[in-house]
């Protein structure tokens, strides 16, 4: 879809009061795990350890109970949580093993924000959290999930500068970051990415058609921003 850009900028009003940006400080260290249980393999303890240490000290409330089940080392059989083998070849690690592949909570209603520990997920290819009220800003370790295909984190409460860990992610295709309140300029880097979609409206960014934007080979590029009040964490 090279060069079929549907570019779609709709301009609209200045950017209101700086929302508070402080969901995670001084967060106990992440969950512990039973030494007598036997995960089938490293990469789902490490899946363990980041989706328990989410719902425990990161979900403050989930009206539809979606992580109700998320209890015991059984990660792949959580509601919204999907395995899948990993790839086989010849540079794939851990080949045909299962892992994290997919975390869907969408339309969720879920309040909370994401830890760091996110980062443990590291074979995640789809993460999408649309429709929550996850708040704070996006931890730094997502730079970790280096499969991710798909972020989906629209109309949710994100806060802060664009957040820039997704420019780092190098198998990311479709990014969705509608009706959140990020604020502040988009990097020009963003339209080098091999994205195939971008989201971004609905937003406090900021926003110049930078020299660059032909580069994107994304087929829809939506960068409406207008503004909002910003919204409680
Ligand atoms: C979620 O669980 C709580 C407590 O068990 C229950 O009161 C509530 O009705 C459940 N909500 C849904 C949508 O199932
Ligand atoms: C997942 O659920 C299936 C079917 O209920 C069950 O047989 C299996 O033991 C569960 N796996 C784990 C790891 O809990």
């Amino acid at each position: 879809m090279r060069g079929a850009v549907f570019l779609a900028v709709l301009v609209a009003a200045a950017a209101l009061g700086a929302a508070a940006a402080a969901a995670g400080e001084g967060r106990p260290a992440a969950v512990e795990v039973d030494p007598r249980w036997r995960f089938p393999s490293r990469r789902l303890r490490d899946a363990y350890v980041a989706l328990q240490t989410w719902k425990r000290q990161a979900i403050f409330s989930d009206p539809r109970n979606l992580t109700a089940d998320w209890v015991g080392p059984g990660v792949c059989n959580y509601t919204g949580v999907y395995c899948a083998p990993l790839p086989t070849g010849p540079r794939s690690r851990g080949g045909g093993e299962l892992a994290v592949a997919g975390v869907d909570l969408n339309h969720g209603d879920i309040a909370g924000f994401l830890p760091p520990e996110l980062g443990l997920l590291a074979d995640l290819a789809l993460l999408h959290l649309n429709s929550n009220r996850f708040c704070g800003v996006l931890p730094p370790t997502l730079r970790r999930l280096r499969l991710l295909h798909e972020l989906d984190l629209s109309n949710n409460r994100f806060v802060g500068p664009f957040p820039d860990v997704v420019l780092d992610l190098p198998a990311l295709r479709f990014l969705d970051l509608r009706f959140n309140d990020f604020e502040g300029p988009v990097p020009a880097r963003l339209f080098d990415r091999p994205l195939d979609a971008i989201f971004l409206n609905h937003n406090r960014l900021r926003f110049q058609l930078p020299d660059n934007i032909g580069n994107s080979p994304a087929s829809v590029v939506v960068l409406a921003h207008n503004s909002f009040a910003s919204s409680a964490c």
